[in-house]
């Protein structure tokens, strides 16, 4: 058991150093197996190396939220300028068509909602997911908090045990609740702590020193990006987490609660598959919302 009176922080993350010897173009999936390769290599985009992955999950926790009313209106016509679409399994069954070619990931635990504790949830079964076709499952890990973190690593762990030998990436998503902090020594602990549990991808919040979180992290690492904020600011969390070493954005509401969801979906992607900055990114957007 490590010694919890001598915790010393590391400071030396060879930041700007890639990882060497690596021939798979996803950081730590060089050892994996082609069925995790394969699917890995269908969510991230060759070329670039990055992801843009559409976040529709949250009614499971928040019910029909802003934007959310109705998936098959709402979202469905964004598929074409994402990368990847991440839904609940009901959702995805329910109202994805089956002829739906934008990859899916799917959001894999539940249980409990916004009304009750944080996430002290059961998993779906990777069967379902394969049988879906699903490029990946995603489960929360809430790191911090003392009620439900125990149950949320062994979700995730005992999940990775499972999928990864049938060739099933998982994302584990740190969660942020009211008191946990939020800034690179958290964030960098919770997105370590889900890699080293087995995770494929982390899905985590973009912070100050972001670098390090990215370095410290064996797997690649995406961003979610929280509540919805102006276009300009959105686009310009998209470019400082890319610049960072982020590898992607599993984001929601800041592009189906804009004001033109699909102009906003294709800003994103410029910023993080095409590197347009955040005011190039603004301008696309303004083009394509007037055009
Ligand atoms: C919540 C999630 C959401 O998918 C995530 O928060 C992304 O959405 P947003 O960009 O709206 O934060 O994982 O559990």
């Amino acid at each position: 058991m490590a010694d919890a009176d001598d915790i010393r922080e590391g400071n030396d993350f060879g930041i700007g150093i890639p990882v060497p010897n690596q021939n798979f173009y996803l950081k730590g999936h060089d050892n994996a197996g082609f069925g995790i390769k394969n699917r890995m290599a269908n969510m991230f985009n060759k070329k670039s190396g990055n992801s843009v992955m559409l976040a529709f999950d949250h009614g499971f926790l928040m019910g029909p939220t802003s934007g959310l009313e109705r998936v098959d209106l709402n979202i469905l016509p964004l598929a074409p300028y994402v990368d990847v679409m991440m839904g609940t399994k009901g959702m995805v069954r329910s109202t994805v068509p089956a002829e739906c070619e934008t990859p899916i990931a799917l959001r894999a635990d539940a249980g409990t909602t916004l009304l009750t504790t944080m996430n002290d949830n059961e998993c779906m079964s990777v069967e379902e997911a394969l049988a879906m076709n699903a490029q990946c499952m995603a489960v929360m890990l809430s790191i911090g908090c003392k009620d439900t973190e125990a149950t949320t690593v062994k979700n995730l762990y005992r999940l990775a045990d499972k999928a990864n030998p049938l060739g099933m990436p998982v994302m584990g998503i740190t969660a942020v609740g009211k008191e946990m902090a939020r800034d690179a020594r958290y964030f960098s602990l919770a997105a370590r702590v889900c890699a080293e549990n087995g995770a494929n991808i982390v899905k985590t919040y973009y912070c100050e020193g972001f670098e390090k979180v990215v370095a410290c992290t064996p797997v690649p690492v995406v961003i979610a990006g929280g509540k919805k904020l102006p276009e300009l600011d959105a686009l310009d969390l998209c470019y400082k987490a890319i610049n960072a070493g982020a590898v992607g954005v599993d984001m929601g509401r800041n592009i189906f609660q804009s004001e033109d969801p699909a102009a906003m979906a294709q800003a994103v992607s410029g910023v993080v598959h095409d590197g347009l900055t955040p005011k190039e990114g603004l301008d696309m957007f303004n083009t394509l919302k007037e055009a």
